[in-house]
């Protein structure tokens, strides 16, 4: 069997470019396994072939492999002090904010920045999302939401920034054109930089202590001196200074 799943994770990787080595093994092999049961193949090799061959088997796997559960304002207390962190470290050091949402999944997240953004009048910044995955993508691109996504949106944003048409709710093309978003992955592309903040949630979760410790630091090379890095509510960093960050609270650190 662990034969079979180095093989399925070397070509997993050939073929679909994923790593999935850098992903915590256990979780992994969990996930892959419940995957493989329920498209109906009876080994990795078999699962293999479906992949390859069916679009939708494809899919499938890579959705569950990747889990891009999220929404708006996601752990909402978090994110207040997150826009704490841009109105009184962010806006008084820099112009023209230039934010990185990574790992962004369906955009609630890239999208509450701009909604934030918009809330306090900050004018000028780019924000760049990205995610692994391109089904998501599309769908962030879109820009549609279910109700259980946008539930901790304050109602005078929902009244301002959504069209609400057969129950989805449509972000408003005012915030949608502040977001770019593009193809990325955190484990083998590279970064781009001068970012005033990056915010990577909940994903690193999934990766191993090593990968983990890789990302810390491209994100570290990727800020501008004095920029945030925003992570996820189970993510604090354990030890900020070895990575080249101050920490300014449980989830939030500025690079020094
Ligand atoms: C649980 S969602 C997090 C979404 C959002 N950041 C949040 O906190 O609500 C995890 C996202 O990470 C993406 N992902 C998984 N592996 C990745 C990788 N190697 N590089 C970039 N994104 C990845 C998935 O596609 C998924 O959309």
């Amino acid at each position: 069997m662990e034969l079979e799943f180095d093989y399925f994770k070397k070509w997993v990787k050939d073929k679909l470019r994923v790593d999935l080595d850098s992903y915590k093994e256990k979780q992994l092999h969990r996930r892959i396994g419940t995957v493989m049961n329920s498209s109906g193949a009876k080994n990795l090799r078999e699962y293999a072939e479906l992949i390859q061959k069916d679009e939708n088997v494809r899919r499938v796997f890579l959705d569950y492999i990747t889990i891009n559960v999220t929404e708006f304002y996601r752990n909402k207390e978090i994110f207040d002090e997150f826009e704490d962190g841009i109105k009184s470290v962010l806006v008084p050091r820099f112009k023209n904010l230039n934010i990185w949402s990574a790992a962004c999944s369906i955009g609630a997240e890239p999208y509450t920045v701009a909604l934030i953004m918009e809330k306090n009048n900050i004018k000028g910044y780019k924000i760049l999302a990205t995610d692994i995955d391109d089904t998501i993508l599309e769908r962030a691109r879109e820009g549609k939401f279910k109700e259980k996504e946008i539930k901790n949106v304050p109602k005078p944003e929902i009244e301002k920034h959504f069209l609400i048409e057969e129950g989805q709710y449509h972000i408003s093309e005012n915030i949608k054109k502040k977001v770019h978003f593009k193809k990325h992955d955190l484990i083998l592309d590279d970064y781009d930089k001068n970012f005033h903040a990056i915010i990577c949630r909940n994903v690193t979760i999934y990766f191993k202590k090593e990968t983990k410790i890789e990302i810390y630091k491209k994100i570290n090379n990727s800020l501008e001196k004095g920029g945030i890095f925003f992570t996820g509510a189970t993510e604090s960093i354990y030890n900020p200074s070895s990575f080249g960050f101050r920490k300014l609270s449980t989830f939030l650190y500025e690079k020094v």
